[in-house]
């Protein structure tokens, strides 16, 4: 099925003649032909379409012809917008926020500037690169269309310059969807095959015999052969999707009556994920002793059936979660049932694959702010599209935040030399986020506003070589004087030197007056410059001590080398073992009246390591609620040890792994916070210290639980220093636990965040399976492979921990927290989520499980198989069959 990847690619060059039918709305639509003169509009003879100019929509970019030898039916490709300056040009085209949308962007070279050079350029949606555009022939055209849910109440479609070749586009297209069609639990689709199965007439058929304009393609297969009707099929008001019936009235059966209507694709990469919509009507009229059911089957298991597809009446057969394949391929078989009489039949069929569009959109108070300063200075540059995002593409002179999933932030504007005039503009004050400003060398006039004193991540400020004057914001003066704040004012002729100024030296009593006061009277005849910087400095300190006191201060100030006649205080001479792991055993002990764990390290497995100190130094300096704290060391000659805070509920491996022996199973809640927490650990390892800590070794029994069942990440930053206890893994080289490790890791070497991200997928699988990382039966089974097929099946229930009572769980959360996994577990690192993002999606996870605690047992009944059929006949809403 290679060759359907073609669909809908080249679509242009033969766009077949659609006689008109009966007009339907076409008021939602929206229609723009690129290139036309401004204020002209036409209709489209074929559809029916009104196609308006795009002039409205983008301010740059030159419209163009296609060389007349090209001019076909299609009148929307005849002219186009072409893009020889600037790196991105963007349309800005308003839409109804949270609508549904087909979105079809349509390219067609024609030769328009008489070149003969096919180029190649780069499309973005908002944030998103959507993909790479590739001409392949003069006079073939290009479609990209996706389903999408804009998150802003406009797109932004943006043409990219990427060296090969001008950049241009023929026609926009928008068509809102109802929100209950192509449902998917993430992500757009993008189309991969859209069909009519057994057309007669060879034609496309678009609007106006589909509602929506979806474009459905003729297709024939020499095993089948065709069944029609000449009446019209009905798709009544319950089937959103509403395939047309000229579409609906053909179908294919196989010409072998007894063989099963096959069709099979593969995946373009391991880790695309696709969703299927099949139609089915019944086009002829069965005799009293004729009767036609079937099954699906995909990739050789049931997937839904026996199904009698209704005379004349379209029904939707499609699955509420996406397909996923183990072994590299799709492939659906139509089975007729034994007592059929007739083979299956099929009318049409849509495949989709699933396009994630992760990045969000610049936060929309800076978008805002900075459009305006773009207007009030007119400024030159090629301000365009998002401006922070995709990254690579920021706009010029700003730099903005990115967490990979919250909105970008602008954190720092550059507009020196940019020939500015005016004053100041306020709408810099709604950049909050600000930590650099750079002004200088403009001509900026009037005064240095207040407003930029409320800036508080502001630390540089730079507003030299302009014709500022007036005095400076004491505030400003403040926060420069106490170092918060580089703040650069030179060659502003008029500006008044910032403390000799009358006014700002009565507001700096005001500031500081009070601040003396609450120190103690006694001070108060210190002030004066020296004073203030005192002050200043005095309260510093005292925030400094502040920050460490919220930190274990009994064991922090505690000097954390050890010696190893210490440690055997500490450990009462070794009295009481709390385990054994392949570094050493562990002890209980008492530090500061505080239980601990301490770790000695055998000699076998700490040979060669010269590094511990230097290595294990920095690791008690990492404090989070997540992480395991380590308290202090021994290095003393051949005696390694580490102490580490005690934790009283032991590790998670012999909460999940052995709980036959235990009476209390952790329950779907547990499980679902500890893994919460254990992510947030992770993620602070990884964002937050620097240089990131990988931990090479994430597994169930490095999490480690207190009293409180609150989850900890143990031995992190250790893996160099000593060997995990991987069996056969100890080599510096490529240290891990089997089952856990990242094989992208174990092939290339290169060690990154996503290796723990895998691992993580794994700890995630175990607690929502309950199952081992590795299942040793007759042959091994890796859980992800496990789990992959068992969702393929699409019963949630099979996949968790079977020892959690069925009411135990939310079936959305658990749903959630499996796709969660599997997308850690993706081959790709790239395709991994960060760690942050776990911890966002497993917080969500949380509260869908918590919010069914509320709803109580309520909501349960519905939902125990994941496919549904949309049946007119049979009711208002999706229902299982
Ligand atoms: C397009 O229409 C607008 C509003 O009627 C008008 O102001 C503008 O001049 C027109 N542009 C052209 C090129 O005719
Ligand atoms: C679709 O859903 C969005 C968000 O849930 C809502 O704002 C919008 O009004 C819905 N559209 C329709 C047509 O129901
Ligand atoms: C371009 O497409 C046309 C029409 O489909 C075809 O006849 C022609 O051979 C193609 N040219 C190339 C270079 O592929
Ligand atoms: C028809 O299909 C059946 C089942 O697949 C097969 O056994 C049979 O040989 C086929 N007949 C022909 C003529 O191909
Ligand atoms: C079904 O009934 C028709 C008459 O209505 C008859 O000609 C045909 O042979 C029957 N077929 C079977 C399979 O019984
Ligand atoms: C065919 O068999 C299925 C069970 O396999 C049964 O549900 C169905 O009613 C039967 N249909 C006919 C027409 O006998
Ligand atoms: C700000 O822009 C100016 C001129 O474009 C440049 O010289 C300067 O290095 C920039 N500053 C930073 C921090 O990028
Ligand atoms: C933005 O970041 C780049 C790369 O870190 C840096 O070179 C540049 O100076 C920054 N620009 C501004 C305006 O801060
Ligand atoms: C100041 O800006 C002007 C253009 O406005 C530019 O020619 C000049 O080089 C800039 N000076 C510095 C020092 O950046
Ligand atoms: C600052 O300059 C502006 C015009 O540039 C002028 O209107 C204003 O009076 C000046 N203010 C002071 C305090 O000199």
């Amino acid at each position: 099925m290679g060759r359907f990847k073609q669909f809908i690619a080249e679509l242009l060059g033969a766009l077949a003649l659609i006689l008109l039918v009966h007009a339907q709305d076409q008021s939602d639509f929206i229609s723009i032909d690129c290139g036309l003169p401004e204020n002209s509009s036409y209709t489209e003879w074929q559809t029916g379409v009104d196609y308006i100019s795009d002039a409205g929509f983008i301010d740059s970019g030159i419209n163009r012809q296609i060389s007349t030898e090209f001019k076909g039916d299609l009148q929307q490709v005849w002219s186009l917008r072409s893009f020889p300056e600037g790196i991105r040009n963007c349309y800005s085209i308003k839409i109804t926020q949270g609508s549904k949308y087909l979105i079809r962007a349509t390219f067609f070279y024609g030769n328009y500037d008489g070149e003969s050079k096919l180029p190649v350029f780069d499309v973005h949606l908002g944030a998103n690169i959507w993909d790479t555009i590739k001409m392949t022939n003069v006079s073939v055209g290009f479609v990209k269309e996706l389903i999408h849910v804009p998150p802003l109440n406009y797109i932004q479609l943006c043409l990219v310059n990427t060296q090969r070749g001008t950049p241009f586009i023929s026609a926009i297209e928008l068509r809102p969807l109802p929100n209950s069609t192509y449902v998917t639990t993430d992500g757009s689709l993008e189309p991969f095959w859209r069909v009519d199965v057994g057309s007669e007439s060879n034609l496309q058929y678009r609007y106006k015999y589909d509602v929506y304009d979806r474009i459905w393609w003729p297709y024939n297969y020499e095993e089948w052969t065709g069944l029609s009707t000449s009446l019209t099929i009905e798709s009544g008001s319950s089937n959103a999707y509403r395939p047309p019936s000229v579409v609906m009235s053909t179908a294919a059966t196989p010409i072998n009556d007894s063989a099963s209507l096959n069709f099979n694709w593969e995946p373009e990469d391991a880790t695309s994920k696709y969703y299927i919509y099949m139609h089915f009507a019944e086009v002829v009229k069965l005799k009293a002793n004729q009767s036609r059911s079937f099954n699906v089957i995909l990739n050789g298991e049931h997937w839904y059936g026996p199904y009698v597809p209704d005379y004349l009446w379209t029904s939707t057969l499609y699955s509420k979660y996406a397909l996923t394949s183990t072994g590299g391929q799709y492939a659906f078989s139509l089975v007729k049932t034994e007592n059929s009489t007739l083979p299956p039949i099929i009318n049409a069929i849509e495949i989709y694959s699933v396009k994630n569009l992760l990045q969000s959109e610049t936060d929309q108070e800076d978008v805002g702010a900075i459009t305006k300063i773009k207007s009030t200075y007119g400024v030159k540059r090629n301000w365009q599209g998002d401006p922070c995002a995709p990254q690579a593409y920021s706009w010029e002179g700003l730099n903005c935040s990115y967490d990979g999933y919250n909105a970008p932030r602008v954190i720092s504007l550059n507009l020196s030399s940019s020939e500015l005039t005016g004053a100041i503009s306020a709408d810099i004050s709604t950049l909050v986020m600000l930590k650099y400003l750079d002004l200088s060398n403009n001509s900026l006039t009037g005064l240095v506003p207040e407003f930029l004193s409320q800036l508080q991540y502001l630390e540089v400020l730079n507003l030299e070589r302009n014709q500022l004057n007036g005095s400076i914001p004491a505030e400003l003066i403040k926060r420069s004087n106490s170092g918060s704040l580089l703040l650069s004012l030179g060659q502003n002729p008029n500006l008044c030197p910032s403390i000799s100024c009358t006014t700002e030296q009565k507001k700096k009593k005001n500031i500081i007056v009070p601040i003396v006061a609450s120190i103690g009277g006694l001070f108060i005849l210190l002030l004066g410059a020296a004073g203030i910087f005192w002050i200043f400095k005095r309260i510093r300190e005292q925030e400094g001590d502040k920050v460490s006191n919220l930190q274990n201060v009994q064991l922090e100030s505690k000097n954390r080398q050890f010696t190893y006649s210490e440690i055997q205080m500490i450990s009462n001479n070794f009295e009481k073992l709390l385990g054994e792991g392949g570094f050493g055993k562990v002890y209980l002990g008492y530090v500061d009246g505080n239980p601990v764990a301490v770790k000695m390290i055998s000699q076998s497995a700490v040979e060669g390591y010269q590094q511990f100190q230097s290595e294990v130094e920095p690791l008690i300096r990492v404090h989070h609620r997540n992480l395991t704290i380590l308290v202090g060391y021994c290095n003393e000659g051949p005696n390694l040890a580490l102490i580490y805070e005690y934790m009283a509920n032991g590790d998670l491996h012999s909460h999940i792994s052995d709980a036959e022996n235990n009476s209390n199973i952790l329950s779907w809640e547990g499980r679902i916070r500890i893994a919460l927490d254990s992510a947030q650990g992770l993620e602070y390892l990884h964002d937050d210290c620097n240089p990131p800590i990988i931990h090479r070794d994430v597994k169930l029994s490095n999490i480690l639980l207190n009293e409180k069942f609150q989850a900890k990440i143990a031995d992190f930053g250790l893996s160099r220093v000593i060997p995990t206890d991987g069996g056969s893994y100890v080599t510096t080289v490529v240290a891990g636990t089997p089952g856990y490790l990242d094989p992208e890791y174990f092939r290339s070497n290169k060690l990154t965040p996503k290796s723990d991200v895998y691992s993580f997928g794994i700890v995630l699988m175990e607690l929502i399976t309950g199952r081992p990382a590795i299942m040793r039966s007759s042959e091994n089974v890796h859980i992800s492979q496990w789990v992959n097929s068992m969702v393929a099946h699409g019963d949630i229930r099979s996949i968790v921990d079977p020892r959690l009572p069925n009411g135990d769980f939310d079936l959305n959360s658990a749903w959630k927290a499996v796709e969660v996994s599997m997308t850690c577990v993706s081959e790709n690192p790239l395709n991994r989520p960060t760690m942050s993002q776990v911890v966002i999606d497993l917080k969500e996870c949380l509260a869908t499980e918590l919010a069914q605690r509320r709803e109580d047992s309520v909501t349960e009944s519905n939902d125990s198989s994941s496919i549904f059929t949309i049946n007119v006949t049979t009711g208002t809403s999706p229902s299982a069959r």
